[in-house]
């Protein structure tokens, strides 16, 4: 098996945890509509390239870092398309989870996709406490206050947004999570590789603001000028086009220039290339 089938299993183990009689079936449901089908999976993948550059020693440890990402940019992209925050109707190219069920099952899937990656990883990582109290900080610093995504989503409850911070805690903390988790994992010293998962997140949001200026619905599977609609900053709208996919280029030159010493450095240098050519969508590559 190799480790997206590893991740996959990990995600479906967890999941199945909600496969209880007891539980009320419109929640499960739910949960595993917003867990499948697969996004992009980036943030898990980008953490498992780390851990397996850092040896892959633990790999059931990585595993649930990495499924705890994933569940909670799952639970996050649920509360983000609500009403209250930006009212989307489709994500992953289907009805979003509140259209689909209904808000008050929306809110309380998020809040278990929440929970249930806690408890995701302390299951997982539970044959080593000290690994295991050091990824409970990483993660949870990366989804909530003063730092992370809550704390990111909530500029735009402000009167002025202040735009590096908005975009690093909603986008490039977990990403941040990602890979300092992954090398975590492989007691690595976790530090030294936030810059990396920093600057791969940047490149992300960076293709996403251009995915929303540019790319068509159908294509990206959630709405597009999402950014000018709601009157939220957008790196394309405001360099324009060409500079944003420069831009986006030479941050990932510069992150794969970057990543710290470890015994298979040259492989998730190609790894995180190769992603990033994946960033933009396949009409947009030729742009780059
Ligand atoms: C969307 O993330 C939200 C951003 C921070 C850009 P993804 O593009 O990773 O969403 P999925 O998981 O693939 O649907
Ligand atoms: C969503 O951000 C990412 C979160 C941190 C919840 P956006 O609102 O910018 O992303 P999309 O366009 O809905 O995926
Ligand atoms: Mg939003
Ligand atoms: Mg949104």
């Amino acid at each position: 098996m190799d480790v997206s089938e590893r991740l996959e299993r990990t995600l479906s183990v967890a999941l199945s945890r909600s496969d209880d009689p007891g539980c009320p079936p419109t929640l499960r449901t739910a949960l595993v509509y917003a867990v499948y089908p697969a996004g992009h999976r980036i943030r898990p993948k980008l953490s498992l390239a780390v851990s397996q550059a850092c040896g892959f020693e633990n790999p059931k440890i990585s595993l649930s870092a990495a499924a705890s990402i994933e569940l909670l940019h799952c639970a996050s992209l649920v509360h983000d398309d609500l009403p209250a925050f930006d009212n989307a109707d489709i994500r992953r190219g289907k009805p979003t989870l509140h259209k689909a069920f209904g808000e008050q099952v929306a809110l309380l899937a998020g809040d278990a996709l929440i929970v249930m990656a806690f408890e995701t990883l302390a299951l997982g990582s539970a044959s080593d406490p000290s690994i295991l109290s050091k990824l409970v900080q990483i993660v949870a610093a990366s989804v909530g206050a003063p730092r992370g995504i809550v704390a990111g989503q909530a500029w735009e409850s402000e009167q002025r947004i202040n735009l590096a911070n908005y975009h690093q805690e909603k986008t490039g903390a977990l990403f941040a999570a990602a890979t300092m988790a992954g090398a975590a994992s492989c007691n690595y010293d976790p530090e030294e590789w936030r810059h990396l998962g920093i600057t791969v997140g940047e490149s992300y949001q960076i293709a996403d603001d251009i995915r929303d200026v540019c790319a068509s619905s159908e294509e990206i599977g959630k709405p597009t000028g999402q950014d000018e609609a709601n009157n939220r900053p957008n790196i394309a709208r405001e360099m324009g086009v060409d500079q944003a996919v420069q831009l986006l280029k030479r941050m990932i030159s510069e992150a794969i220039e970057n990543i710290p010493k470890c015994p298979l450095r040259g492989k998730l240098q190609e790894q995180i290339a190769a992603e990033g050519q994946q960033f933009l969508p396949e009409s947009m590559r030729d742009v780059a």
